[in-house]
């Protein structure tokens, strides 16, 4: 687990300077996936995994970065720092310089180390708890002090614009605005959102697939084009309608022949999973366990059918994870094609069910994967 006594012992020695520390949180998300950029519903919780960043002042118009992760440091010119993206770690923190240079501040020289525990390219946020981290540590060294949705756009468009993934906004507003023993079901319109508490009888079991995935890659881009054009032939007869948000399963009946059957399945998913979402948040509200339950199985379903987001390896998970005693739902988690199922699971019977579906999917995978029993987090802070 991360560790903030020793990122500030490292952080010392390296730089010879007393860093101000600072944490964000990966995320694991209960429903609602591939919705955000449709201006739709989410609804996810922050995790214990998190990044944690240590930021000081230099005066030799450096801006240094280090990642403990990596192992390797990296120095660019305060004054001229990089406009585009290497593919490198770096990206993320030079990103969010990126953001804020472009909103007017001027980026002093600093040193900033990083160190996190969210598993890589396992769909649960890494990049973003980065963003986030970096985001709240650099604002902190300006003096000045965004609101957490806005501080969560600035990070969605490092990874936009700077770092080149097309992804929503989802998981930096998790990791800015995340709060213990909640999720959060949030309107991606106009970012409004409600709490929903998560029983104290009910674990979060995180089941990493160990097939890596990534939002930068291919196959995300692909299905938010095909979202974005079943989009467009529906607003070509109901012009109102600009994001698949505003449509409905009866636009698709008069409409979906006008769509390539991609677009068409993508659409279905978007639009019944925005539905789900909404009713999932209720379920919870209301405390219906087996409600909410039974709606994470049908959003796997769609995922995996209509929007074909998920892998063998991640829908044998969730299939090997039904018959185990205390499973309240399960369903693939976060961008898709690999990462982590997320299980809600009732907390007494949280450790034999980590063990068992562990023990299934690497005799029937032959991977082990790493199964994880978390709790939902608060959002990032400061560490005093
Ligand atoms: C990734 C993206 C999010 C969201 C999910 C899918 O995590 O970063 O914005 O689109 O995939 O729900």
């Amino acid at each position: 687990m991360h560790d903030p006594a020793a990122l500030r012992s490292l952080h010392q020695k390296r730089f010879q300077a007393e860093p101000e520390l600072f944490f964000a949180p990966g995320r694991v998300n209960l429903i609602g996936e591939h919705t955000d950029y449709a201006e739709g519903f989410v609804m996810p919780a922050a995790i214990e995994f998190a990044t944690l960043a240590g930021i000081s002042p230099r005066s030799d118009g450096k801006v240094v970065l280090y990642s403990e992760n990596f192992g390797t440091e990296h120095s660019f010119d305060a004054a001229a720092l990089p406009a585009q993206a290497t593919k490198h770690w770096t990206d993320y923190p030079l990103g969010v310089l990126a953001v804020l240079a472009g909103k007017g501040h001027r980026i002093p020289a600093l040193s900033l180390s990083l160190w996190g525990d969210v598993p890589l390219g396992s769909g649960l946020s890494s990049s973003a708890a980065v963003e986030v981290a970096t985001a709240l540590a650099v604002t902190s060294l300006l003096g000045v002090e965004y609101a957490r949705p806005v501080l969560a756009r600035l990070c969605q468009r490092a990874e936009n614009e700077f770092v080149g993934a097309s992804s929503g906004i989802m998981d930096q507003f998790i990791s800015a605005n995340g709060a213990e023993d909640h999720a959060l079901l949030l309107d991606c319109r106009d970012l409004s959102f409600k709490l929903a508490p998560i029983p104290h009888g009910v674990a979060l079991v995180i089941a990493n697939t160990m097939v890596k995935h990534s939002v930068a890659g291919g196959e995300y881009t692909t299905r938010r084009a095909e979202v974005e054009a079943a989009c467009a032939v529906i607003a070509r007869h109901r012009p109102e309608v600009r994001f698949l948000r505003d449509a409905t399963v009866s636009d698709l009946a008069q409409w979906g022949a006008e769509m390539s059957p991609n677009a068409l399945k993508r659409a279905r998913h978007v639009i019944t999973e925005n539905l789900r979402t909404v009713a999932a948040a209720d379920a919870l509200m209301r405390h219906d366990m087996k409600e909410l339950g039974r709606l994470m199985a049908e959003a796997h379903h769609s995922y995996s059918q209509d929007f074909e987001g998920s892998c063998v390896e991640a829908d044998a998970m969730v299939a090997l994870a039904q018959d185990l005693p205390g499973l309240i739902g399960a369903r693939l988690t976060g961008g898709g094609f690999g990462g982590c199922t997320i299980n809600l699971v009732e907390r007494e019977h949280a450790a034999e069910f980590a063990e068992a579906l562990g023990a299934r999917y690497s005799s029937e995978i032959g991977i082990v994967p790493q199964v994880h029993i978390c709790h939902a987090s608060g959002g990032a802070n400061r560490i005093s």
